[in-house]
């Protein structure tokens, strides 16, 4: 399927659990997924004898787990071992095949994420070692380019720190129109949210980009765009969108047993649907070295 086409925006399918129209879908879609959600992270975690060639019984696991929670941590036997076909060929096998090949990833498409001092990647913070706030990746993409997976394999860990939050963004939605519905009415709304331009030295690298928060895709599963930094983002005044975003923040920052929180060990990976995440800061040694690597998909997870 053409990537462009797979990733754009479209209109709900009939029945869609995400229409407002339709509370009857949505009742029954809600309480199915909320039923039996798990709430520790543990319960994500699937350990694999070799990410790049699963065995049946650990691909159900992982698949199920992503049904579930649209995110899943494999832990695989291979500690530091920086072969780039540990994530990549567990991604395949869950169909994930279509990389964004964005500015910081090297030339196969994966990005290696670490310290990157004072090269150019080092005025981006995902190659520092500071905090990053809540967000799903690739918000800034166009529209017709989401990314839809995010795999994250872990090389070796940092020293200290480094650990992720983590949270299924159907639950978010779920959350917002809980609270109410007019959150999501606005925030499904195409110019809600822009990224300004990014230049460098006066030279554009990426025009102003707009576009909705939550969508649906063409085969009617959800997608997520959002960022909660509050620089180089200009969020519609619309007082409704305002008090969404101040609901959704809220969340984030709360204690929320739907909130999972894990520091990836050397092997382990996150395999999800893009779900919202942070980072917290963290700090390297001269025997520990935090290493990640990220691949971001414009599919989704197949038959999830
Ligand atoms: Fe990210």
């Amino acid at each position: 399927m053409n990537t462009a086409t797979q990733a754009g925006t479209h209109a709900f399918q009939k029945d869609s659990p995400f229409s407002l129209d339709n509370p009857a879908a949505y009742r029954a879609w809600r309480d199915a997924k909320l039923d039996g959600y798990p709430t520790r992270v543990e319960e994500l975690v699937v350990e694999v004898g070799d990410p790049r060639n699963l065995s049946k019984p650990e691909f159900k696991a992982l698949h199920a787990r992503c049904c579930k929670t649209n995110m899943a941590v494999y832990a695989g036997p291979d500690a530091n071992n920086p072969d780039k076909d540990i994530p990549r060929l567990l991604g395949r096998q869950f169909g994930l095949t279509d990389l964004d090949r964005n500015m910081g990833a090297d030339d196969d498409g994966i990005t290696a994420l670490r310290v990157a001092g004072k090269e150019w990647r080092g005025e981006y913070i995902p190659y520092t070692n500071k905090p990053i706030h809540w967000h799903t990746d690739g918000y800034y993409n166009e529209t017709t380019r989401q990314i839809n997976a995010l795999l994250l394999h872990c090389v070796s860990p940092a020293a200290e720190g480094g650990m992720n939050a983590l949270l299924d963004h159907e639950i978010a939605y779920i959350h917002l129109r809980d609270t109410n519905p007019d959150y999501i009415r606005v925030l499904m709304q195409p110019g809600v949210m822009t990224i300004p331009a990014n230049s460098s030295n006066g030279e554009e690298i990426r025009p102003a980009r707009s576009g909705p928060v939550f969508s649906v895709l063409a085969d009617g599963s959800l997608h997520m765009r959002y960022t909660a930094r509050t620089r180089s983002i200009e969020w519609s005044p619309d007082p409704v969108v305002q008090d969404a975003l101040q609901t959704l923040g809220a969340l984030l920052g709360s204690d929320s047993p739907f909130i999972y929180r894990a520091t990836l060990q050397a092997g382990q990976g996150l395999l999800s649907n893009n779900v919202l995440h942070d980072r917290s800061g963290f700090s390297d040694d001269e025997a520990h070295t935090r290493q990640l690597y990220r691949l971001r998909y414009y599919q989704r997870l197949a038959r999830t």
